[in-house]
């Protein structure tokens, strides 16, 4: 046991060694030089902190800033570049970028809210190297999302940094994702069977005794298996190789805190050598819909009690740090939400590593909302933007689903949403596709593999008790209904007790108290329907929306259960609270 234990313990301090050697990531975040426009006047140049939105002081007006923002960073050579690879890789630019590197075009990223990566070894120097990226958040036909109520913020607004990498590598270049994909091929109780596929790049064409080995270990920490395959043989220098292994009784990710997740430790071998090495997580679970009894993890019963988020802060815009997106978390973990609809975009990496962490399900969705244009460039763009959305978070057990689209509106959008709906099945075999509507027969509705409504009785239109009826004309016999948003405004400047009816809801009066009597309303209703698989406030947190003018704050919309600076729960907030505890204080 003895002996077993100073081996296993020897194994992993020379497989911190070695990865500390082989692999490196440097932080570009910090101060840059940006003005607006891509033209340099001195006079406009201010020095800003990346991660930065250039419209965070006035996205709540109604002409905030959409235009041209450019940005500039010097840096030296780091020392550890010697005989490596270095790589450039961008969290998020908003929401379209042009990237230079020492005079030289590395390329352009369409799409604010997916991290892009470059290759930048053969124009490095050793100093005072000139890095400059032309940043716009212009509306443009090509780029989605065309419409939405919420603030387009501009910038470079998530981390920036430097990948130093061997030669031969697990690729950062596959649209920016890990490389590593952990496919849950079939799992049960008992047994595992996951699909393991890996893409290296580098010099490998031809025989160059290259192997990958991948061991699992489980949430223990324990050792559980070791994958190991034949010489790779290529033809050209990118490669995906695939591996399967079983496990037997794996220990599943439950949707509870601290649940649990297995370490793939994959390693890429020339003859005995190890040139590469990298780690990637992920929860082993398995999830369905029954149409009639909802939602269901790992064969318990598991209605999702969910809320919506945005990803904005006073102050901040969409610039907010690893402690706001803690806060967040904790206050949804606070009123006892067991899942998170992620609206209306794709959200940072580390939201998603939280949410797998304290155990959330997660509604991951692109921004593709209420009208597209006709162009083929726009439906390209959609279609990366899937891509990287599912490439970029495959690994992270919370998620569940892929959301092709919110209120589509306009238009005749079947075609697309289809092609939409059969890329993700192909990119991602193991998760359903959804997406939220708001108006019911039209043909788009039909396609994903489940489906959900937005829907506001006792706000936009009727009594929240009509909710229940608006549910029952929804059902659907093949695939279970989801509230995906439902919800009120709300200022805590504004109070009436005893009210029998909505205030106008676009007008300037939005008391806290009739948010709180929709969501006790709407909440009985779905309560009381075990086929309504899951259900999403609208909104956790108040958030910037630059053209509204209603409640007490324009340019804001108020339906959240919390204000905008986080700092004020609503009356709303505590009805969830008592009811989505251990013991709910309402019995339906
Ligand atoms: C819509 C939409 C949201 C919007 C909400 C509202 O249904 O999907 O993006 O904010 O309604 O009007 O508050």
């Amino acid at each position: 046991m003895l002996k077993y234990r100073l081996s296993l313990f020897l194994f992993t301090f020379l497989i911190i060694q070695s990865s500390a050697q082989l692999r490196d990531r440097i932080s570009l975040s910090g101060e840059w030089q940006f003005f607006k426009g891509d033209t340099e006047t001195s006079s406009q140049v201010e020095h800003v902190t990346v991660p930065h939105s250039w419209n965070a002081q006035d996205g709540t007006t109604a002409d905030y800033y959409r235009g041209k923002g450019t940005y500039r960073y010097n840096f030296d050579l780091p020392k550890n570049t010697k005989k490596k690879r270095v790589f450039l890789r961008f969290e998020a630019v908003s929401q379209e970028a042009d990237v230079f590197l020492n005079g030289q075009y590395l390329g352009n990223h369409k799409g604010a809210f997916n991290a892009f990566c470059f290759e930048i070894t053969p124009y490095l120097k050793k100093k005072d190297n000139e890095l400059i990226v032309k940043a716009n958040n212009i509306l443009n036909p090509d780029i989605a999302p065309l419409s939405g109520d919420f603030t387009i913020f501009g910038g470079i607004y998530r981390p920036v940094s430097l990948l130093i990498l061997p030669q031969t590598c697990i690729t950062p270049l596959d649209y920016a994702s890990s490389g590593i994909y952990i496919k849950q091929t079939e799992i049960q109780d008992h047994k595992a069977t996951i699909d393991i596929t890996t893409k290296i790049d580098g010099d490998i064409s031809g025989n160059k005794k290259l192997r990958l080995r991948t061991s699992v270990f489980d949430p223990t920490g324990k050792l559980v298996t070791t994958s190991e395959n034949e010489e790779i043989r290529a033809s050209e220098n990118t490669v995906a190789i695939d591996q399967r292994i079983y496990l037997d009784n794996p220990i599943l990710w439950n949707g509870k805190a601290a649940p649990n997740q297995y370490r793939f430790f994959c390693e890429l071998l020339q003859g005995k050598k190890v040139i590469d090495t990298l780690s990637v997580y992920t929860g082993l679970r398995y999830f369905k819909v029954d149409p009639q009894k909802g939602f269901f993890l790992n064969g318990k019963s598991y209605q999702i009690r969910g809320v919506n988020r945005h990803q904005d802060r006073p102050g901040k815009g969409w610039a907010i740090s690893e402690k706001d997106h803690q806060e967040d978390m904790q206050l949804i973990k606070e009123i006892g939400a067991n899942g998170v609809r992620l609206a209306h975009y794709p959200h940072s990496d580390y939201f998603y590593s939280l949410c797998d962490k304290e155990g959330l399900l997660v509604w991951a969705e692109i921004p593709f909302i209420g009208n597209g244009t006709e162009s083929t460039a726009f439906e390209e763009n959609l279609k990366q933007q899937l891509t990287e959305l599912i490439r970029q978070n495959f690994n992270h057990p919370s998620i569940f689903c892929w959301s092709l689209f919110n209120e589509l509106v306009k238009g005749n959008p079947e075609k697309l949403v289809a092609e939409l709906n059969d890329l993700a099945h192909k990119e991602d075999p193991t998760r359903l596709t959804v997406a939220a509507a708001n108006i019911e027969g039209r043909p788009e509705n039909k396609i994903t593999d489940i489906m959900a409504f937005n829907t506001y009785p006792g706000w936009y239109w009727a009594e929240p008790e009509t909710m229940g009826p608006s549910i029952d004309w929804k059902k659907d016999e093949k695939r279970g209904v989801c509230i995906s948003e439902y919800g009120a405004g709300a200022s805590i400047k504004h109070h009436q007790q005893r009210m029998k009816k909505a205030p106008k809801c676009e007008g300037d009066f939005h008391p806290e108290e009739w948010q709180a009597i929709v969501h006790e309303g709407n909440y009985k209703e779905i309560d009381k329907r075990d086929f309504v698989w899951g259900s999403f406030v609208w909104n956790m947190f108040d958030f910037a929306s630059g053209g509204r003018k209603e409640g007490d704050t324009y340019g804001m919309n108020d339906k959240g259960l919390v204000t905008y600076d986080r700092k004020t729960p609503k009356d709303a907030f505590y009805f969830y609270k008592a009811n989505w505890s251990e013991k709910p204080v309402l019995h339906i």
